[in-house]
C-alpha cells in the first residue's frame, strides 16, 4: 500500500513537472513574442544560469561532504580537519557573492528603467480599466471602448494606463478618468473604489498591478499577428480566476479596419426579426441601466461609456465575453449567462433579472447580430 501511494505521488509529481514542457502552452513567458517580453527574457536567462551554477556548486559541495564524512556501519564517522577562523576563506565567500549580486543588479536595474520608460514616436495609448471581473479597454484618441479583447497593431509599442474601477466609477462623467494626473504632482484622477488586480500577458510584457486611486503604466508590443492570452494575476475576489482577456495583434492594415468597424454604430436589426425583438427587450428592460450600445445610448444617454457593464456595440465581433471565460459564438453559453450570470461567475455584478426563455432567445439573437 505504501509503495503504491509513493508511486502514485511520484507519477503525479512527474506529470505536474512535465506539463510545463508542452509545446503549445499558452501564457508562456519563456516564448517572448515582442521586444518588451524579449528584454525580460534576455535578463531572465543569464540570471537563471548564474543562479543554477550557484545552486549546483553549493548543493554539490554540501552533498560531497555529507557523503564523504558519513557514518558507516561498524566504523566511526571520519572526522574532518577542524578549523576555526580562516581569513582567506571568509574574505572570499563575502566578496564573491557581493560581486555576483552586483553583476546581476546592473542589468536588472537597467532593464527596469528601460521597461518603465514611455516609448517615443508612434505609440498606441490605451486605458485599461479593471472591473470585478472583466477588463475594459478605452482608446481615447480613437473613441473606442471595448471589453475583454485588447486589439493592437503589430510592430508598434502600446502604452497602457491601468486603473482599477469600482462602483464609484459610475459617477464619473467621461472615460478620461484613467489618465495619469497632471504634471503638478496631483494624484491620478479619481478612479472609483475598485480593488487591486494585476494585468499580465506573459508573451508580450511583464506584469503590472492595477491599484485603486493610482494610474500605473505598462508597455507591450507584439511582433507577429496573433491572439495572446492574458489574465488577472492578483486575487481580486470571488471570480478572480475568470478574469481573463486576450490581446489580439493585427497587421497595421487589419488594425485600421478593426478601428473603422469599432467606431461605427451598432447594426440595426431587420424589422420583424428575432434580433429586432431582442433590441426591444434590451431597450425596454434593465440592460441599458449598465450597458451602452453606440447608436442606441444607455439609460444615462451615454453612447460609449457603459454604466458599469461592458459596452456591447460590437459584442459579436469579440471571440469571448464575461472576462473571456465564455465564447461569444456559443449561443448556449450566452443564453445560460443571461439566464443567471452568478451561476457561471460567482459574485457577478450582472444580476439575474428573471428573463423569460423568449426574452433570452431574442437577446441572444440581437447580441449575436452586433458584429
Ligand atoms: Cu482581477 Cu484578479
Amino acid at each position: 500500500m505504501r509503495t503504491r501511494t509513493r508511486l502514485t505521488l511520484a507519477v503525479v509529481a512527474l506529470a505536474a513537472f512535465t506539463s510545463a514542457c508542452v509545446s503549445n502552452a499558452q501564457q508562456d513567458s519563456l516564448k517572448p513574442a515582442g521586444p518588451y517580453a524579449q528584454k525580460i527574457y534576455d535578463l531572465y536567462v543569464p540570471v537563471f544560469w548564474i543562479a543554477a551554477a550557484v545552486f549546483v556548486l553549493v548543493e554539490g559541495a554540501l552533498l560531497f561532504f555529507v557523503f564523504r564524512y558519513r557514518r558507516r556501519k561498524g566504523r566511526p564517522a571520519a572526522v574532518p580537519q577542524q578549523i576555526h577562523g580562516n581569513n582567506r576563506l571568509e574574505i572570499a565567500w563575502t566578496i564573491l557573492p557581493a560581486l555576483i549580486l552586483a553583476g546581476v543588479a546592473v542589468p536588472t536595474v537597467t532593464t527596469i528603467f528601460d521597461l518603465a520608460r514611455k516609448p517615443v514616436g508612434n505609440v498606441l495609448e490605451v486605458n485599461v480599466l479593471a472591473h470585478q471581473w472583466w477588463w475594459e479597454f478605452d482608446y481615447p484618441a480613437e473613441g473606442i471602448i471595448t471589453a475583454n479583447e485588447l486589439h493592437i497593431p503589430t510592430g508598434e509599442p502600446v502604452y497602457v494606463t491601468l486603473c482599477a474601477v469600482g462602483l464609484g466609477y459610475q459617477d464619473q462623467p467621461t472615460p478620461s478618468v484613467c489618465q495619469p494626473g497632471p504634471p503638478d504632482g496631483q494624484p491620478a484622477a479619481a478612479v472609483g473604489d475598485g480593488v487591486i488586480h494585476s494585468f499580465w500577458v506573459p508573451e508580450l510584457a511583464g506584469t503590472q498591478d492595477v491599484v485603486p486611486g493610482q494610474a500605473n503604466t505598462l508597455v507591450l508590443q507584439a511582433d507577429e499577428p496573433g491572439r495572446y492570452s492574458g489574465q488577472c494575476k492578483e486575487f481580486c475576489g470571488l471570480s478572480h480566476a475568470y478574469m481573463k482577456f486576450a490581446v489580439v495583434a493585427h497587421t497595421p492594415e487589419d488594425y485600421a479596419a478593426w478601428v473603422a468597424n469599432q467606431t461605427s454604430d451598432a447594426v440595426t436589426p431587420e424589422q420583424g426579426s428575432l434580433a429586432a425583438t431582442g433590441m426591444d427587450v434590451f431597450l425596454n428592460g434593465q440592460c441599458i441601466a449598465c450597458h451602452a450600445i453606440q447608436g442606441l445610448e444607455d439609460a444615462n444617454g451615454n453612447a460609449l461609456q457603459a454604466n458599469g457593464g461592458p459596452n456591447l456595440t460590437h459584442f459579436a465581433g469579440r471571440e469571448c465575453f464575461a472576462g473571456c471565460w465564455l465564447q461569444t459564438a456559443d449561443r448556449e453559453q450566452l443564453a445560460a449567462w443571461l439566464d443567471n450570470p452568478a451561476a457561471i461567475k460567482a459574485g457577478s455584478w450582472m444580476p439575474d433579472y428573471g428573463l423569460t426563455q423568449d426574452e433570452i432567445d431574442a437577446l441572444v439573437a440581437y447580441l449575436g447580430s452586433l458584429t
